[in-house]
């Protein structure tokens, strides 16, 4: 096993969904606090907040001090990163690097996002906020129009059947099923995603992952021993990469290039080759993209992500289980939240603590988490410690 600095001692979460009754910063430090418990003798030296559009979502800036005042660590550095909707693995790649680094000894990453106090079209408008003000969001295209070109162009220039592209939403669908914190916990098929209402041709409501609000969160430490004994995940590899901002920039709309370098660049630090991965959270925000993640990762082949997914390839009894816990469709996509609850699953399964949602035995796991259409990619690889 390759040699890891900075381990994951603890994660916490809270269900994804509609909290009407709870604030932002309830979110976080229910996360946060949750996370603390599990390791009570770590105390933090940095707290490293990942959140999109509190600005816009909740009338608040400044999490950093914010939240390490709720959760009782006022004193410590604390700061907000952002990233778009890749703002937890980011946050979580920061506090690692500072980790590693030997900077700090501790870190403790908190995901958030407060997305169900907007109305659908302010959400979309904050969501819109990824791509550019001056081209994209003046035309008026929201994030999900974006991905329906995306999709568009995908299938017709790789033959890909509507039928096949509803594979990913399956597949997240059957998985959010036992997961207690998912959004959505209900199985669904190819036919009720094919029939779902338009929301961007061609991608219909269940190619899309919802809005939701959630916080997660995940303890770093950089001695294993300060764990005081309990079950520790290494981090055996993290980059975060970025492609041309805005898709129409690129030569190759379909070659998700951030992905494929953070993913390469990952592995190689954990001196992995993919047959080794036990399973992967990737970052289906939308069918298309996560088809076109899989295909950059190299998981599939070219144009073969859907039909892989429908052959079955990456169903949570495979050699290749995506989305353990329901992905960004079923577990929901809070998302400044998001990546961070990617983690907070790979350390469930690498701790064989994911209960129904368990594959079998993972040496490692690997986490994919995206802003913007491919804009920025943060993977991170991990690995049993012990
Ligand atoms: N599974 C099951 N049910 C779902 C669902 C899913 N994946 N997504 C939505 N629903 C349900 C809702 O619970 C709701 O049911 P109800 O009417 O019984 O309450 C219904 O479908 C409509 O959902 P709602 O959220 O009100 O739909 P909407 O039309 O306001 O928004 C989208 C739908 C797809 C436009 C919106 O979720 C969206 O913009 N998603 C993309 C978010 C995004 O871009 N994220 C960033 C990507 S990186």
């Amino acid at each position: 096993m390759a040699r890891s600095k900075a381990y994951v001692a603890s994660v916490g979460f809270t269900k994804v969904g509609d909290h009407w009754e709870k604030s932002l910063l309830d979110l976080a430090v229910e996360a946060g606090s949750s996370a603390l418990k599990g390791a009570p003798k770590a105390k933090p030296d940095v707290l490293i907040v990942g959140n999109m559009f509190s600005a816009v979502g909740a009338s608040q800036e400044h999490l950093g001090a914010m939240v390490a005042g709720a959760l009782g660590l006022t004193g410590i550095p604390a700061f907000k990163v952002e990233a778009a909707c890749a703002s937890g693995a980011s946050a979580f790649n920061v506090a690692c690097s500072l980790v590693k680094s030997g900077s700090v000894g501790s870190a403790l990453v908190v995901g958030v996002e407060k997305m169900r106090d907007l109305e659908p079209e302010e959400a979309s408008q904050a969501l819109a906020m990824a791509e550019s003000a001056e081209y994209t969001q003046f035309v008026g295209a929201s994030f999900a129009a974006l991905n329906g070109l995306l999709a568009r162009y995908y299938m017709e220039s790789e033959g890909v059947s509507r039928d096949e592209l509803s594979s990913i939403p399956v597949i997240d669908h059957a998985n959010g099923v036992t997961a207690e914190h998912a959004q959505f916990r209900k199985a669904i098929t190819a036919d009720v995603v094919s029939r779902s209402s338009m929301v961007a041709d061609p991608l219909r409501l269940f190619d899309c992952a919802p809005v939701g609000d959630g916080a997660a969160a995940a303890l770093i430490l950089g001695d294993p021993k300060a764990g005081a004994g309990k079950k520790l995940v290494g981090v055996l590899g993290g980059a975060v990469s970025t492609n041309e901002f805005s898709v129409y920039e690129r030569k190759d709309m379909l070659d998700f290039r951030a992905t494929r370098d953070a993913f390469g660049s990952a592995m190689s630090q954990a001196g992995l080759s993919l047959p080794k991965l036990g399973a992967l959270e990737v970052h289906d925000a939308f069918s298309v993209v996560g088809a076109l993640s899989l295909e950059a990762m190299g998981l599939s082949k070219r144009g073969e992500g859907c039909r892989d997914a429908k052959a079955g390839k990456f169903d949570l009894r495979s050699d290749m289980p995506i989305n353990t816990f329901g992905g960004l469709k079923a577990r929901g996509h809070p998302v400044g939240a998001t990546g961070v609850y990617q983690i907070a699953e790979a350390f469930l399964q690498l701790t064989d603590a994911a209960g129904k949602n368990q594959v079998d035995r993972p040496d490692y796991v690997a986490t994919h988490n995206i802003g913007g259409v491919d804009t920025t990619a943060a993977v991170h690889v991990f690995g049993r410690a012990s």
